[in-house]
């Protein structure tokens, strides 16, 4: 079964604030999406990656993954996170016909463990037709209104942290962005609208979305003490 993933690249970083797409940020040297296509690749279960990269970065992109020999094929992102993800989805399923599960990844989650990998991977194998990884929610959330007065404190017990690797049966995240009607903030998000059940694995404090220079700094921290 081929498994191929997705690794939306194309955003411009503009919480990070370094004036260069966030996926080519270095962590120790080695940018940010260089990190996510080897932790991908390292998990042993992934046989093709398709990077969406900022259509102005094409190749930029490409000589940084070839400079560290991780094979990945580079595309041009959207606008939008969902566009990238479903231009990368169009040339993978162009490019791979025998694809049967497809990951998507964001390039922003570069220290992710290859075990959070293969835990997606094994769970959409074993039938699950989406598959996301999470973690409880440390904080008490509140819903509030326009005004900022709030409305209600949810059961935190029932609610999760969403990473990724996502994980999907092909066919249901093609149908998933061939009848999007608007951008989602996750493609499980996309494929709850289709009514399909999406299941959770464990997830990891590492795989932790680098948006700020805070962010960053506990990556630095996490690679620095080698559990990265
Ligand atoms: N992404 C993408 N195409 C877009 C926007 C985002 O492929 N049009 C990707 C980013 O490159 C990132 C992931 O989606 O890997 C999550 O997005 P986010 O963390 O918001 O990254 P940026 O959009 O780059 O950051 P910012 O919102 O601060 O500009
Ligand atoms: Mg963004």
């Amino acid at each position: 079964m081929s498994v191929v993933a997705l690794v939306p690249a194309a955003g411009r970083g503009e919480r990070l604030g370094f004036g260069i797409p966030k996926a080519l940020v270095p962590v120790d040297g080695v940018p940010l999406l260089v990190r996510a296509v080897r932790g991908l690749l390292a998990a042993g279960c992934v046989r093709h990656v398709v990077v969406a990269a900022p259509p102005t970065d094409l190749d930029t992109v490409t000589a940084a993954l070839a400079e560290v020999g991780a094979a990945a094929d580079v595309v041009a992102g959207g606008a939008e996170r969902t566009d990238s993800v479903r231009l990368a989805l169009e040339f993978a399923l162009r490019t791979f016909p025998d694809t049967r599960v497809v990951l998507v990844h964001d390039a922003a989650r570069a220290f992710t463990p290859p075990e959070v990998v293969r835990a997606v991977v094994d769970a959409v194998l074993g039938g699950s037709p989406a598959v996301i990884p999470v973690l409880p929610v440390a904080d008490t959330i509140k819903q509030v209104d326009a005004d900022g007065v709030v409305i209600a404190t949810p059961d935190r017990s029932a609610l999760r942290v969403v990473q990724t690797p996502q994980g999907f049966d092909a066919d249901v995240l093609r149908r998933a962005h061939v009848t999007c009607d608007g951008p989602a903030t996750d493609d499980a998000g996309l494929v709850e609208r289709l009514g399909v059940p999406v299941s959770t694995v464990a997830g990891h404090p590492n795989a932790m979305k680098i948006t700020t220079r805070f962010d960053l700094a506990v990556a630095e921290a996490i690679l620095s003490r080698g559990v990265g």
